[in-house]
């Protein structure tokens, strides 16, 4: 009798003619809309199967796989991956891959994006001249701060935070950066960034990127008393994760002035935004869209259809450890 096919459960619709690969090799059991799935669902689709590719919006623990005995892989589409417990994974012995990488320049083009809108109150124009207040040319209209020749502060130095490093060099920026570890002499002088510590980069930075991976002992790194520590009219950017920011105490800052102006893409209980974040005017909101250019959103696909592939036994990547 013929061996039953493998399955995959696919968490969410990506893209179609990526997904497709899977047909070849595995019965692919698709989600048709965009869903927050509960726990509960989680745990039954992966009750039934061997691999998974899953997002940020699928969270994955030691209960949601407590009944998964045939799953041996998972494949997050994104370079973040604080939705999976992996030491929950690994005593489960299910392989866990992220997309690193392919996404690194489209992020940090966006960071880039978000702190020169912060900075230059980009979002604010726009909102001011559609409503119509524009009556004439004036000297002093919605007067910002320069990005060229400012002092940039980058925490979290991996592939994006180097990224955005390489590109404050076009705009003449002296690049601080914070990092768990110091990077290597021969990337500082690549990425012309000087390692600094935690409350000196608060101190000396104009403009402050968080890229930094989220973890629980991260959470709220950046608290009302780091805030307290930045230097006055500064600007904070933020396209990691929202968890690494508390909220309340970043909308205090705003309110009072301390900063000039802040960007997020992320957000602690996305896809609720704080409504008190929603209020200011000194703030740039996106909807977690760092990565999301066409090109790059695809290759995302394509390497986490690769990793699981491989991770199932398929493909040149077969046997070898995933990204
Ligand atoms: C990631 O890859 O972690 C992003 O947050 C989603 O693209």
């Amino acid at each position: 009798m013929a061996e039953a096919r493998r399955r995959v459960w696919v968490s969410q619709p990506l893209f179609d003619d990526i997904v497709a690969r899977l047909d070849a090799h595995f019965d692919v059991i698709r989600t048709a809309a965009v869903t927050r799935h509960s726990p509960q669902a989680i745990a039954a689709a992966l009750a039934r199967a061997d691999g998974a590719l899953v997002t940020l919006n699928d969270a994955i623990g030691a209960a949601e796989v407590a009944g998964a005995p045939r799953l041996r892989a998972i494949a997050n589409v994104g370079v973040g991956y604080d939705n999976i417990d992996l030491a929950a994974m690994t005593r489960a012995g299910i392989l866990v891959s992220n997309t690193p990488d392919v996404l690194t320049e489209t992020t940090a083009d966006f960071g880039f994006a978000l702190m020169l809108a912060a900075a230059r109150r980009i979002g604010e124009a726009e909102r001011w001249l559609r409503a119509g207040h524009w009556r004439q040319w004036s000297f002093d209209t919605l007067l910002g701060g320069d990005v060229h020749g400012a002092t940039l502060g980058i925490l979290g130095m991996g592939r994006i935070g180097q990224a955005v490093a390489r590109r404050a060099a076009g705009f003449r920026m002296r690049v601080l950066y914070h990092n768990r570890r110091r990077l290597a002499d021969a990337v500082e002088r690549d990425c012309r960034a000087e390692y600094v510590g935690f409350d000196d980069l608060l101190a000396r930075s104009d403009h402050l990127i968080l890229v930094l991976p989220y973890s629980p002992q991260a959470r709220h790194l950046v608290d009302a008393a780091a805030l307290a520590k930045m230097k006055p009219g500064a600007t904070l950017t933020n396209i990691a994760r929202g968890g690494l920011v508390d909220e309340d105490a970043l909308a205090d800052a705003l309110a009072a002035g301390r900063l000039a102006a802040a960007a997020l893409d992320v957000f602690e209980g996305e896809p609720a935004v704080n409504p008190r974040l929603l209020a200011l005017p000194n703030l740039v909101l996106t909807p977690h869209i760092a990565s999301a250019s066409r090109a790059t959103r695809r290759a995302m696909v394509a390497l986490a259809v690769d990793n699981l592939l491989a991770a199932l036994g398929y493909g040149p990547d077969a046997g070898k450890p995933p990204t």
